[in-house]
């Protein structure tokens, strides 16, 4: 068996799923209607977690790169720019869903619909730029 193969479609599993988490769970958070506070606590969580596999399993992909080429992958421009976005849109995520699992009691609801956006809004972009490191890689 290919193991290098095998180590970059588990890291891609793990990748995977976190995406779903990231964008998902921010997206039930608010449609088709406002989650309520114990489901919402809950899809936090699940938030947190998933930038946690993103942040990982991302790293994960450049050391398996390392360890088999003694090199990280080779990117310029566009991917260089979509991988700087994705990291941006994970130390952010990360940080605003620690701060909906500590804060979410003392705020109002207007400001946490637009906090689960702010949550929405990145893991779509992270998603899209994960596109364009794809193809442009
Ligand atoms: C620290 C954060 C992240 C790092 C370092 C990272 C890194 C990577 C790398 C190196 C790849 C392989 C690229 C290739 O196939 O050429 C990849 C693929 C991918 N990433 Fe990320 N990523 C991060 C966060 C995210 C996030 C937050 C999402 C989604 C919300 C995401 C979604 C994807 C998807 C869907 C792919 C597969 C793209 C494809 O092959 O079509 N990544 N990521």
């Amino acid at each position: 068996m290919d193991l290098q193969s095998l180590a970059y479609a588990l890291t891609q599993v793990a990748h995977n799923f976190g995406a779903v988490a990231v964008v998902a769970a921010p997206l039930f958070a608010r449609w088709p209607r406002r989650a309520d506070e114990t489901v919402r606590r809950r899809l936090a969580w699940l938030v947190l977690a998933g930038w946690m596999v993103q942040g990982v399993s991302g790293a994960g992909f450049g050391a398996i790169s390392y360890a088999y080429y003694g090199a990280f992958p080779d990117i310029h421009g566009i991917a260089v720019v979509a991988l700087l976005l994705k990291m941006a849109c994970a130390a952010s995520g990360f940080v605003l869903a620690l701060l909906v699992l500590r804060r979410a009691r003392a705020v109002s609801a207007p400001r946490a619909d637009a906090v689960w956006g702010a949550l929405l809004l990145l893991g779509a972009t992270a998603l899209t730029a994960a596109a364009f490191l794809r193809w442009y890689s």
